[in-house]
């Protein structure tokens, strides 16, 4: 009987470009206070969000994602050809089929690769990123694009004051290749479905049908109490200290959330904490690359630093992972 060949696969897999693409449409809170019931003020203290980006028309999920994603190949030096699979995390994707992750390659010249998507709320960047890392280390896949890519402001009550000034549009992506010294750690991913409807996009014929609702209180409590715990985690199964992490990017969603998260942890002076939710929302699976872009671009963050990732959001789902930055 013959047996199964599997191929040699990788110790690793590193991170070896990051690229992003922020919509050219700023909002200001106090723009916005114009058409609803709000305030800059109640916005920058219940959240921390200053402006954000809204897409345009022109400015589709397809769009942003090959705009980020030719950043992220431009600036790992690989050409299309190098690349194998295409991952794009989002909840906001416009077709339920076909998804956006062949069309992505097919516009950025990638010939035939691995495409698809997926869906893990606001942790669908994380996800995507250890699926992709692993297929890396199995083999699978020589070099991989992962998107995180959001138009929410096609899933959102323009109107409802509670859910249109915190989310908002963006792409950011990230090159990954095959390494002798693992640049992405073990992930801690899990779920508690039983708060499935905490975060949510009902379906047709339901209250709300078509537009994003959120347990703001309930999501809040959630995420504070039970998430520092995989923050530590991913630590540990990395081998790594609070002490060694010299960049924080969870996922943006909340200010307060991000420094009490920061604080509970024991983090360095010196590390560096994301906070780009300030200038740019709650972009959902697009959040953590946008943000560490921003602190790349900016210098606060720097070649060769080691990261410490999270995403959470709808289902319930979070994800945690140590990276090494390109
Ligand atoms: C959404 C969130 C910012 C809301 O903040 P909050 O402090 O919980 O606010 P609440 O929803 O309790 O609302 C408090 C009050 O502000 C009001 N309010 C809500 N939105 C407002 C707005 N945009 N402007 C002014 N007032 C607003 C509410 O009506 C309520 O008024 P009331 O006390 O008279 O009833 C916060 O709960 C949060 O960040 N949750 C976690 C979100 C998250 O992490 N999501 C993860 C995945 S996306």
């Amino acid at each position: 009987m013959s047996t199964i060949q599997l191929p040699a696969g990788s110790p690793g897999a590193r991170i070896l470009g990051i690229g992003e693409y922020r919509p050219r449409r700023r909002v200001t809170n106090d723009e916005l206070s114009q058409t609803m019931d709000t305030n800059d003020e109640w916005i920058r203290t219940r959240v921390g969000i200053r402006e954000r980006r809204w897409a345009d028309d022109d400015e589709t999920v397809v769009e942003m994602s090959v705009a980020a994603g030719g950043k992220a190949l431009a600036a790992s030096g690989l050409s299309p050809e190098d690349v194998d699979l295409v991952v794009v995390a989002s909840c906001s994707l416009p077709t339920q089929i076909p998804g956006a992750g062949p069309e992505v390659a097919h516009r950025l010249g990638i010939p035939r690769p691995g495409g698809y998507d997926v869906n893990a709320g606001c942790a669908g960047f994380c996800y995507a990123l250890s699926a992709a890392s692993d297929a890396i280390r199995a083999g699978s896949a020589r070099h991989a694009l992962v998107i995180g890519v959001e138009k929410l402001t096609d899933v959102v009550d323009m109107t409802d004051r509670s859910t249109a000034v915190i989310f908002a549009d963006g792409a950011g992506a990230m090159v990954l290749g095959a390494s002798d010294e693992p640049g992405v750690g073990p992930v801690v991913w899990g779920s508690d479905g039983d708060q499935r409807d905490a975060i949510a996009i009902p379906a047709p014929g339901q209250p709300d049908a078509g537009n994003l609702t959120m347990a703001g209180q309930a999501v809040y409590r959630w995420a504070t109490t039970k998430l520092t715990e995989t923050l530590q985690q991913a630590m540990d199964r990395a081998g790594v200290t609070a002490a060694d992490i010299d960049v924080f990017a969870p996922h943006q969603a909340n200010l307060r959330i991000i420094e009490l998260m920061a604080k509970r942890l024991g983090l360095a002076e010196s590390t560096v904490i994301a906070r780009d939710v300030a200038q740019a929302g709650n972009t959902s699976s697009a959040s953590v690359p946008l943000a560490l872009s921003a602190l790349l671009e900016s210098g606060e963050a720097k070649s060769g630093d080691l990261a410490l990732l999270l995403g959470y959001g709808a289902g319930l789902t979070f994800a945690g992972q140590v990276v090494r930055l390109p």
